[in-house]
């Protein structure tokens, strides 16, 4: 098969990529490494992979030879990055989407796979939290740049299927963390991990008992190519990630344990409109893809934990 990725160069994508050629596919990488990296697809091999560094809004898409699948990742993810580059989120999610969308109505893309979010959930009112929420989003807040771009890529996708009966599917990801994220992109693992091997405080923002649930990427790779490839499930808005639900503090602990770190665990004060909860409902995903998470949070931060120890003595 041929396999467009946006945002292949990142930590998801890159994963995504060596998925596709291993099972030896031709994939496609449109990235502008905005956040990205190009060392996470160096050693995929050449013959398999063409590498764009490219912005998804201005990319020849039509340049392209036919593609099977079109995966729609690019958008900075982490909340120190969206908020960075607000502008760049929101195009990246809006006419990007748009962008890749015109060559399904074109024909020549067969399938279109929309990286969406929990955080269209915004600081949910409902618990766990099922596709049929509409969400809690403060449409003008600091996080309001990557939400609410990325309920309109939403809409945009679901607009596309129904006016040109495009075979659209959406993922709406819950967080996920794993080798290949970047040391300084804020995310609460890579920051917890981290802070940790260096015996740098460990720092919690708010109390520390907001919850969030954490997917390990391998498990969330499977579950995207089961969204891409299941036959006649066209139009299907699914929640990805893994339901095991854990507080700050306790995955603070628990990464400060795994490390043998001497680091104090300190707190600070917490952003704007930072959900206080977070826990995927995945009985969709399970009865339609037959999918669920495999990897425990313990195995995973071990792995997790590794790379950045790698990553750190370079
Ligand atoms: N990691 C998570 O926990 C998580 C959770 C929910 C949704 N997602 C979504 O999954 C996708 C991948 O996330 P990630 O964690 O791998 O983030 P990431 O920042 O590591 O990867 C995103 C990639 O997109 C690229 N990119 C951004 N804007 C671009 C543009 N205009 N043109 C071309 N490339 C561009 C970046 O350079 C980067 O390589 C994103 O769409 C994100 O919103 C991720």
């Amino acid at each position: 098969m041929n396999i467009l990725i946006t945002g292949g160069a990142g930590f998801i994508g890159s994963h995504l990529a060596k998925h596709y050629v291993d099972l030896g596919n031709k994939v496609f990488i449109v990235d502008n490494l905005i956040t990205g990296n190009k060392n996470n697809i160096a050693y995929l091999p050449p013959d398999q992979i063409s590498f764009f560094e490219e912005d998804v809004t201005v990319f020849d898409f039509s340049t392209l030879p036919h593609i099977d699948i079109a995966y729609h990742l690019a958008s900075p993810a982490s909340p120190i990055q969206y908020k960075k580059h607000p502008i760049e989120t929101m195009r990246a999610n809006s006419e990007g989407a748009y962008r890749v969308l015109e060559q399904c109505k074109a024909r020549k893309f067969d399938r279109f796979i929309l990286a969406s979010t929990s955080e269209i959930y915004g600081d949910p009112l409902i618990h766990p939290q099922k596709e049929t929420y509409f969400g809690n989003v403060n449409p003008v807040g600091d996080r309001a740049c990557y939400d609410e771009s990325k309920r309109y890529a939403e809409a945009m996708t679901m607009s596309y299927h129904m006016t040109f009966d495009i075979d659209i599917r959406i993922a709406r990801i819950f967080n996920t963390y794993g080798p290949n994220m970047e040391l300084n992109d804020g995310r609460v693992v890579s920051n917890f991990i981290t802070q940790a091997l260096e015996n740098n405080p460990i720092t919690i923002y708010g109390d520390g008992t907001q919850t969030r649930s954490f997917c390990y990427v391998t498990d969330l790779v499977l579950g995207l190519v089961k969204l891409g490839e299941t036959e006649d499930i066209e139009g299907e808005i699914i929640n990805l990630g893994n339901p095991d639900e854990k507080t700050m503090i306790k995955l603070a602990e628990m990464i400060h344990e795994m490390t043998n770190s001497i680091s104090d665990i300190s707190f600070e004060s917490i952003g704007e409109d930072d959900p206080k909860m977070r826990k995927p409902d995945i009985e969709k995903a399970d009865k339609i893809l037959n999918w669920h998470p495999r990897v425990s949070l313990e195995k995973g931060l071990i792995k997790t934990t590794e790379y950045f120890k790698k990553m750190l003595s370079k």
